[in-house]
């Protein structure tokens, strides 16, 4: 039985060497043209003209593309308030605009630049401060409120108000956004190769542009060099252009981005301005809590609302607060709209939470940790909106972190070594989080498979999910391989695809392997009931002789699968309901070294224990729980989009936009998965992991704080003060500096 073993990703290896195949592998067909975009220099602008004369004169070029040319409807995007191509104004830098298609890359990419437009400039939008003063917010404003305010602050002893800014993210998947649409000749039949989380949502927004019905357009994704979210529901932008110039040009037609168009135009994490009113008593515990959340959408919908509602369900994160209110605001903004992220504003809610509960213990003059154990759930308390929290690890992974970091030990040498050193200073932090497991939207809440036993015995299998690195069809093969019984070797996917599984979510918020494995189980479970005769008759046969018995008995050796969670069904309205199907916890804890007259610091080490339920891949999971945690590192600590006040992306590569490397890894990194944890929720007693970890990198941003604070101690300054998020070298220095310039 291979659930529950540490088996390789199944493409490992040939990820490793090169061989894995990827969209722009896809060999080039004999008429291919490629295109490039033609996108907005204004981040908010009307359109005067677009001249192409001079370009359509350039080398290779086959023709331009505008919104005219869109034969269906030009409305797109998951709000319908998105356009395929600008309609006359634009609404931020890198707004695509129209296509160029040439008979190369250099061709298209050149004449593209060519386009000479001109703009009557109108006053854009960019931040969240510019937003709040010019009351720029979509609709609806989301709260959600529990108890008494009034009451819970009445009760305090203390009252502090507090903020914090938290800056976005760029995706940064090594493979950037990649189309090839081929038009298959009749009917309106296009086939398209997406690199993307969800197909189906390719596959209907493609429909919509061509004016075809969905049966026409086939979605085929083999794998992603890495979605993160970004891949969720902005790929379609690229792909409905690709599959409009194909359509028109009736040839196959290919376009993978540069990473500076691709960082330009596609969007990235919502930044995040938390502002927040907490009441507490003297020991500590918090007792109200008021707190408004503002999040950068950019120029349109997309997933920000439920991006803010995830925030929203995460703004406690693992502590019980009886009183409170949280309200959420989705700033409308000049800037590319922003999209899923890895955690999917779970992240930003809970770094608001890390932030109040680490004034509270400034203000009392505690240690952080003390308050935050004091403030922990305990099993059967409520979430504010009123889901009650049963089977909860998060003391255990919390003490076991603990005892596992020796942080009693840590701390007396931190100490220590903050009295020996005036200049750089050590500090800790240990954070738990929560995070909730289901599509906040219900009807989402459900996956199909569709498996084929063909007479040989080998098994095809395909379901609904995608994979984008996280070993999703690693785990599919090993459920399939325990239901029906037999090695992994003899079970095959090849890829997902519109024409096998029908109308499938997106391979998102971490419950693909809940989702899809539960369907694979489904349709091999049914697989296994047609063969139990010919297994009865011939119990000593081998998986072969039954399945060519059954074949020639005409038993039908195709099944599939469905899967929908139950129980689900959250309203805003009456604030009740459940939203999740259930949980995962984690704790993590981190040392880090400060320099406090550059502002550099050095991450020493982090202690992970993580309740993934019963593992169905411990490899697999705990390079979830690695990866997870060095992007939300990145988040948290390094990575910064500048834009000018104009709305320009001013970082776009990696030389001015700065991931983790391997130097940033903390030099000691333990991760450990929590033992004897299992789940009754999903598939095989395990949990979701993709998502949940990476909020634990915020203890590294947390340490960095407990490290300034003993570097303001020095000079006698105490009580809160604040850091935002990323913890820069500029940040740092100036968080300590207060001091330096009193010197
Ligand atoms: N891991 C890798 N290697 N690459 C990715 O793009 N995406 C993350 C996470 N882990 C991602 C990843 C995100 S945003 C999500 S929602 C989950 O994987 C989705 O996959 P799952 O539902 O199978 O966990
Ligand atoms: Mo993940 S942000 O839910 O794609």
């Amino acid at each position: 039985d291979v659930v529950g073993r540490p088996i390789i990703h199944l493409s490992a290896l040939k990820q490793a060497t090169g061989e894995a195949v990827y969209c722009d592998d896809v060999p080039l067909y004999e008429n291919e043209l490629y295109l490039a975009l033609i996108t907005s220099t204004k981040a908010h602008a009307r359109i005067l003209s677009v001249d192409v004369s001079a370009a359509e004169r350039f080398p290779g070029v086959v023709c331009c593309l505008f919104a005219n040319d869109v034969p269906g409807s030009n409305i797109t995007g998951m709000r319908q308030d998105e356009t395929v191509f600008a309609d006359g104004q634009v609404t931020c830098v890198g707004h695509i605009i129209g296509a160029m298609v040439a008979d190369t890359q250099l061709h298209a990419q050149r004449a593209a630049k060519a386009v000479k437009i001109q703009y009557e400039e109108l006053k854009p939008v960019v931040t969240i401060q510019e937003a709040i003063i010019a009351k720029s917010f979509y609709e609806p404003i989301r709260t959600i409120q529990s108890g008494d305010l009034e009451t819970g602050f009445k009760q305090a002893d203390h009252v502090l108000e507090g903020e914090i800014h938290i800056g976005g993210q760029e995706h940064f998947y090594l493979e950037t956004n990649v189309t090839l649409a081929v038009p298959r000749g009749e009917d309106g039949e296009m086939e398209l190769f997406i690199s993307s989380q969800s197909p189906s949502d390719s596959q209907s927004f493609v429909a919509n542009a061509l004016g075809v019905p969905a049966n026409r357009v086939l979605v085929r994704v083999k794998r992603m060099g890495g979605g993160f979210g970004g891949k969720e529901s902005r790929t379609t932008m690229l792909s409905t252009v690709v599959a409009v110039a194909a359509n028109k040009l009736k040839r196959p037609v290919r376009c993978m981005l540069d990473r500076d168009e691709d960082m330009l135009i596609t969007g990235g994490r919502h930044p995040f301005y938390g502002k927040y009113k907490v009441g507490f008593l003297q020991t500590g515990k918090v007792v109200a809590l008021d707190v408004a959340f503002y999040s950068n959408a950019g120029n349109s919908m997309d997933l920000s609302l439920a991006i803010m509602e995830r925030a929203l369900f995460h703004m406690e994160n693992s502590y019980c607060i009886p009183n409170v209110r949280g309200q959420g605001f989705l700033c409308r903004t000049n800037l590319p709209s922003n999209t899923a992220f890895r955690g999917f504003g779970g992240p930003q809610g809970m770094m608001v939470a890390e932030n109040w509960i680490t004034d509270v213990a400034h203000s009392l003059g505690r240690s952080a940790e003390e308050v935050r154990r004091l403030n922990l759930y305990s099993e059967g308390e409520s979430t504010p909106y009123n889901q009650i929290l049963h089977g909860l690890t998060l003391d255990r992974c919390w003490d076991e972190c603990l005892s596992r970091s020796e942080y009693e030990q840590r701390r007396a040498a931190a100490n220590l070594f903050n009295r020996q050193n005036r200049w750089t200073k050590r500090g800790l932090a240990i954070v738990p989080t929560k995070f909730g497991i289901s599509f906040t939207a219900t009807f989402l809440n459900q996956a199909g498979a569709l498996v084929h036993i063909y007479r040989d015995g080998s098994v095809l299998l395909t379901h609904g999910g995608t994979e984008m690195g996280q070993g999703l069809h690693t785990k599919m093969v090993q459920v399939a391989s325990r239901v029906l019984g037999i090695p992994c070797s003899k079970i095959y996917i090849s890829e997902t695809s519109t024409n096998t599984v029908a109308n499938t979510s997106p391979t998102a918020a971490s419950a693909s392997s809940d989702l899809n494995g539960a369907a694979v189980h489904n349709a091999c479970e049914t697989l296994l009931k047609r063969l139990e005769r010919y297994k009865t008759k011939d119990p000593k046969g081998s998986w072969e002789d039954w399945v060519k018995a059954a074949y020639l008995d005409r038993v039908n050796l195709s099944a599939n699968g469905f899967y929908k969670t139950p129980d689900l069904g959250y309203s805003f309205d009456t604030n009740s309901g459940r939203v999740f199907n259930y949980y995962s916890y984690g704790v993590a804890c981190s040392e880090v070294e400060i320099d406090c007259l550059t502002g550099a610091h050095k991450n020493l080490s982090t202690t992970i224990v993580m309740d993934v339920g019963h593992s169905l891949n411990p490899a697999i999971d705990i390079g979830q729980v690695e990866g997870g945690f060095m992007q939300g590192l990145g988040l948290f600590t390094l990575e910064e989009l500048h834009y000018s006040p104009q709305g320009v992306l001013l970082t776009r590569g990696p030389g001015s936009y700065k991931i983790p490397a391997f130097g940033d890894i903390p030099t000691q990194l333990t991760v450990s998965l929590l033992r004897d944890a299992p789940n009754d929720k999903a598939i095989f007693a395990s949990k979701a992991v993709g998502e949940p970890p990476l909020f634990l990198a915020s203890s590294v941003f947390y340490a960095i704080k407990d490290a300034i604070r003993a570097a303001r101690a020095g000079s006698g300054m105490t009580g809160p003060f604040r850091l935002d998020s990323p913890a820069s070298a500029e940040r740092i220095r100036n968080a300590c500096c207060d001091q330096f310039t009193k010197l």
